[in-house]
Parts: C-alpha cells; sequence; structure tokens
C-alpha cells in the first residue's frame, strides 16, 4: 500500500436486508471504490444475526472482495450498538484513519462517499450529509408524519443541544445517517462503550462529542431516496430516544453543569445578603441606633459576606477545575473579585437604573430585575469565565 494512502472504513450496520446487500457491495466495489484513488476504503458490515441470514451473503461475497470485512453480533442491541462496535474494529483491526457511516438500503447515494472524502481532504475533521441545506431533500413521497418528525424532530434535537452556540446554525441535519469522522483526535477520544442510547440516538451523541471536541465540521448536501427493498428499522420510539440523548448530552455538558452551579451559588448569595443583613440588624441594633446608617452598614457587612460565599462556592464548586488554591493567588483573585462585584453589581446597575428612570419614569422594581438579569448576572459569568476563573 502506497504509504501516503489513508483508510477510511465503510461501516454498514445491517438487519434483514438480505434484498439488496449484494446490490450495494458490488456497487461500492465495482463502481464507488475504484473511483477514490487517495484512500484505503474497506468495507464492514456489521450484522446483528439477521434471520434472513443476510451474514450469509457477505460471507460468499468475501471470496470475490478481499477488502470486505464482517462483524457479527450475537444479539440484537441495536444501530447504535452495531455501528460503534464496527467503529472498535474498523479502529483496532482495519487501522481505519476515517470512520463512514452508511446504510444498505441505497437511500443514502453511494456516490456521496467520496464526496465526504474529498472534504476530509480539505481538512474537514467531521463531514455530514444534510437532507436540509440547498441541493438536499428528503422523498416527496414520504408521509407527512415522517417528514414532520424529521425536520421538527431534528429541529428540537439541535434546539436542545446547541442554542444558542454556533452549531445550532451549524448543524442543519443532527439526525442523518451519513457522515464521515476523522479517528485521530476525536473518535478515539470518544467513550464508545457508554453511550446514552444503543439505538437510533447514538447518532445525536457522536455528533454532539464530535462538535464537543472541536472537529472541524461540513456538511454537504444529500438527497435521500426511497428505500428499495426491505423495510424500515426504524423504531416508533425513535423520536423520543433522539429527545432524550439530546437532553442528556446537553444536562451533562460541562457548561451546562458550571452555568447550572454558579446560579446556584448566586442564589445562595442572595439569601446571605438578605438573611445576613437581618441578622446584622439583630447583633447591632442598641435603642439609641441611627438606623439608616445602621441598615447601610448591615447590608455592606451581608453584601461582602455574600461575596465571600460566591467566592468560596464558586471556587470549590462550580470551577473545581480551575479552583485556584496558592495563598498568592487566593488573595489576588479574591480583590479581583470584590472589585468585579461592586462594578457588576452596583455601579454598573446603579447607573443604568438611574438612566433608566430618567428615560421611562420611576419604576425601582421592574429596573432592578431587568439589571440583575440583564446585567449582572451575565457579567459575572463573563468575569469568572474570563477573568477570576479562566481555563489555563
Ligand atoms: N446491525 C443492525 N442492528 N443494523 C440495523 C439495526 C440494528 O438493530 N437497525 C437498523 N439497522 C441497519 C439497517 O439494516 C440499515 O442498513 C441501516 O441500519 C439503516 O436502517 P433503516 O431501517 O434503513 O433506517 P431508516 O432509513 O428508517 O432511517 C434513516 O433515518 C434515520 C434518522 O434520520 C437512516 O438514514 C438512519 O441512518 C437515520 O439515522
Ligand atoms: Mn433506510
Amino acid at each position: 500500500m502506497n504509504i501516503d494512502t489513508h483508510t477510511a472504513v465503510i461501516v454498514i450496520a445491517t438487519y434483514n436486508e438480505a434484498g439488496q446487500i449484494t446490490a450495494m457491495i458490488d456497487t461500492l466495489f465495482k463502481e464507488i471504490i475504484p473511483a477514490i484513488t487517495n484512500w484505503n476504503c474497506p468495507v464492514l458490515i456489521v450484522d446483528d444475526t439477521s434471520p434472513d441470514k443476510t451474514y450469509e451473503i457477505v460471507q460468499n461475497l468475501q471470496q470475490k472482495y478481499p477488502n470486505l470485512h464482517l462483524l457479527i453480533n450475537p444479539v440484537k442491541l441495536g444501530m447504535g450498538n452495531a455501528i460503534t462496535k464496527g467503529f472498535h474494529y474498523a479502529m483496532d483491526k482495519l487501522s481505519a484513519d476515517v470512520v463512514i457511516e452508511f446504510d444498505s438500503d441505497f437511500q443514502h447515494p453511494p456516490q456521496d462517499i467520496p464526496k465526504l472524502l474529498v472534504e476530509i481532504d480539505n481538512g474537514y475533521d467531521f463531514v455530514i450529509g444534510s437532507r436540509k441545506i440547498k441541493g438536499g431533500s428528503v422523498p416527496e413521497f414520504w408521509s407527512f408524519k415522517r417528514k414532520f418528525f424529521t425536520y421538527v424532530g431534528g429541529f428540537t434535537s439541535r434546539f436542545v443541544m446547541f442554542f444558542t452556540f454556533k452549531p445550532f446554525f451549524q448543524v442543519t441535519d443532527p439526525t442523518t445517517g451519513l457522515r464521515a469522522s476523522r479517528v485521530k483526535g476525536f473518535v478515539d477520544h470518544i467513550d464508545l462503550d457508554h453511550l446514552y442510547s444503543l439505538k437510533f440516538g447514538y447518532k445525536i451523541e457522536l455528533l454532539f462529542r464530535m462538535i464537543q471536541l472541536k472537529a472541524k465540521f461540513k456538511e454537504i448536501p444529500l438527497q435521500f431516496g426511497l428505500r428499495e427493498t426491505g423495510e424500515s428499522k426504524i423504531a416508533k420510539d425513535t423520536a423520543k430516544d433522539i429527545l432524550k440523548v439530546s437532553i442528556l448530552c446537553r444536562w451533562h455538558d460541562e457548561f451546562t453543569q458550571k452555568f447550572l452551579k454558579f446560579g446556584i451559588v448566586g442564589g445562595f448569595g442572595f439569601v446571605v445578603n438578605t438573611l445576613g443583613a437581618k441578622i446584622f440588624k439583630g447583633i447591632l441594633i442598641r435603642p439609641n441606633s441611627n438606623i439608616s446608617l445602621l441598615n447601610g452598614i448591615c447590608n455592606a457587612l451581608a453584601a461582602e459576606l455574600a461575596i465571600i460565599s460566591n467566592f468560596t462556592w464558586n471556587n470549590v464548586w462550580t470551577f473545581a477545575k480551575e479552583k485556584i488554591t496558592s495563598p498568592y493567588q487566593l488573595i489576588s483573585k479574591f480583590i479581583t473579585f470584590n472589585l468585579s462585584s461592586l462594578i457588576t453589581g452596583v455601579v454598573i446597575p446603579s447607573v443604568v437604573i438611574a438612566l433608566l428612570t430618567s428615560v421611562f419614569g420611576d419604576k425601582l422594581f421592574l429596573y432592578q430585575v431587568i439589571a440583575i438579569f440583564g446585567l449582572t448576572i451575565p457579567l459575572n459569568w463573563f468575569v469568572y469565565n474570563k477573568i477570576i476563573w479562566r481555563k489555563k
């Protein structure tokens, strides 16, 4: 083999596909793969011991095509299980540099395979066929229900996983079955053995992990065809499975977890501030106290207590991964934290509240809510992430 030739393994899961598996394998080895000059393209069929004996047909074809491989799973656990077993085999036994997910039923045009590889050659790490960009399509004759699920389901999972970040705008077809993924630095960094779903939902998780790993991502148009023979294996609970996986991906994402903890710590800080002021007042009040001065002092003390609480809990919990430990750093960061709290929590909101009042009249409570949610919280989040607990 040419030393420059890399290996792209075409992984096809099959279950009861005896009707067309021969045509597909012939097409791949006679028309598609010979035209790809700069890639070695083994084909790996992962069959779940199909009752129609698809695997026996493949075994016979192996005499004819030495680059045809077969992995037989003893039980049917689902497409995600089949594909990930196939990925392991492709990486461990076939030295895959790229893995291509493909279907056996001609709904993905085999002519799209070289197009995926061209984009990999162009430097992309993750290339998918999209039915939703210009040039892509779903079958005209599809039932309204199926179209509805593809569009609304796809959009929902895209929204749940990515909104408002860049991938939300980039990934138009998250459930597509046609994809090429680079192994080194990407697929080899994904824990394929503990996926949220072994069924169709695995597609969503692999997509999410690839994007998380910062894969350079590209979509090419996919004209999804009608199935030639046999029947769709897509189960009735697929929409639910896909939604479940989308939610789990987003929920366990580092950003989500950090933001939730940041919110809880902030909420607790608010309680410390209000309750603390009351407690200080109870301790400090005297029969002849100047109440205005006392309230001011109690609020200042409680606010500082809240700042200490926020700093501590964010340091040990929210930003545990970026935890500040050295005494010098602790002091300098704590000073910065105090200053920034003063600016984002007092100076900026107060100025904005004063401005709003002069323009729109006296609605203090409303302006406070706007200032806290619109300014203090986002600004704090920004300062904590970019300055105080900046990732190394
Ligand atoms: N080994 C194995 N085990 N293979 C399976 C299983 C399974 O449990 N379930 C499905 N397959 C195989 C089928 O034999 C076929 O080759 C391929 O996976 C795709 O299955 P289809 O039954 O043709 O799925 P579909 O066309 O309805 O679903 C399409 O849309 C999905 C959602 O948009 C495909 O393009 C999917 O890839 C896509 O995720
Ligand atoms: Mn299909």
